[in-house]
């Protein structure tokens, strides 16, 4: 859909003029590196289709989408050393090409950048905007911080796997519309229900990010496949898998969480097996399914011009059938 690709062009010109190298270079390097990486900018056209569908000019929202897509890629940074990934996006992470400090400080700076980007905006949008991404980058860390308990945990169940992801990665996605409605002056129920949409399109992305983690294609995922079984990552997969699985299956899988090996290789192929045979694997597909039905749901629950609500729903099922 044209208006996807033109969001996406123009916020790619505009954060290239925003954020460039300057000194210290070791500082600002690893910025440009990961954010010229690429990426779906999903974040940033969300800021500027929620503006957009509440009938301002989305270009009034280009400097939030830029704050939620640094402060998104400020998370990978992090994340990335915390997950002690080696690719991202096809390419080495920061704490390898450089090293975990310049990842950490870099991440820092970007942080900050992040916040920068929202000095924009003045009053009371100003403030909205801020209660919005205090309140959700809070979150995502609250989230993060469940992941990595859950690594050693032996049982998670759905619900807290759920709250989770909701955590780490939704609110993030629903807080780039709400800040797009808020730009707009969309009333309060609209952009609470925007918000809405978001969070569960967020779990439906963040339940296929999990799937393709097992199940991608290494070629193009662009990340280290099978990364999510080598650190024990208690997934919907994982979780499904042990509700599932024959008894023996069951303790074959809780054995080889259990392990921190050299070599992976065996690890993953087993493990994926029992996602498959166990059924964990279509019922994650069918749950991703069901959560972006239930974003559609509270969307058409918004009074929005067709073509608007039209435009988002492609989003939405773009989403669904993505590989990278
Ligand atoms: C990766 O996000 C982190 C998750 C929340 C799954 P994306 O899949 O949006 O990453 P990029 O920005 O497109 O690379
Ligand atoms: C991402 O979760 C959550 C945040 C970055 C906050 P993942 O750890 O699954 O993301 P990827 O798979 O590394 O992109
Ligand atoms: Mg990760
Ligand atoms: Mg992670
Ligand atoms: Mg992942």
């Amino acid at each position: 859909m044209l208006d996807i690709t033109l969001f996406k062009d123009e916020f790619l010109s505009f954060l290239k003029e925003e954020v460039q190298v300057t000194e210290p270079k070791k500082l600002y390097e690893p910025i440009t590196y990961i954010l010229d990486l690429g990426g779906k900018r999903l974040r940033p056209v969300l800021a500027l289709m929620g503006a957009d569908a509440f009938g301002v000019n989305y270009k009034e929202a280009m400097h939030a989408a830029a704050a939620v897509e640094v402060f998104h890629n400020f998370t990978l940074l992090h994340d990335d050393i915390m997950d002690d990934a080696p690719l991202r996006r096809k390419k080495a992470t920061v704490h390898e090409k450089w090293d975990v400090n310049t990842a950490i400080l870099s991440g820092d700076a970007m942080l900050i950048l992040s916040y920068k980007f929202l000095e924009f905006y003045e009053g009371d949008i100003y403030k909205q905007l801020m209660q919005v991404f205090n309140k959700t980058a809070l979150e995502v860390c609250e989230g993060q911080q469940y992941d990595m308990d859950f690594e050693t945990r032996e049982v998670v169940s759905i619900e807290e796997y759920i709250k989770m992801i909701g955590l780490k990665t939704s609110v993030l996605v629903a807080a780039a519309l709400k800040m797009g409605a808020v730009i707009a002056g969309a009333s309060e129920q609209d952009a609470t229900k925007i918000y809405d949409f978001g969070l569960n399109l967020g779990i439906a992305f963040q339940l296929q990010d999990d799937y393709l983690d097992a199940f991608g294609d290494p070629e193009t995922f662009g990340k280290q496949v099978g990364g999510d079984i080598i650190e024990n990552k208690k997934t919907y997969l994982y979780i499904q898998a042990l509700a599932n699985a024959s008894e023996r299956q069951k303790n074959e899988l809780v054995a080889w969480y259990a392990k921190n090996l050299e070599s992976n290789a065996e690890k993953i192929s087993s493990v994926k097996q029992i996602f498959t045979s166990s059924g964990a694997a279509e019922m994650t597909k069918k749950e991703i399914k069901s959560y972006t039905e239930k974003a559609f749901a509270v969307l058409g629950e918004i009074n929005l011009e067709a073509s608007k609500m039209l435009v988002l729903r492609k989003f939405g099922e773009d989403l669904m059938v993505r590989k990278v």
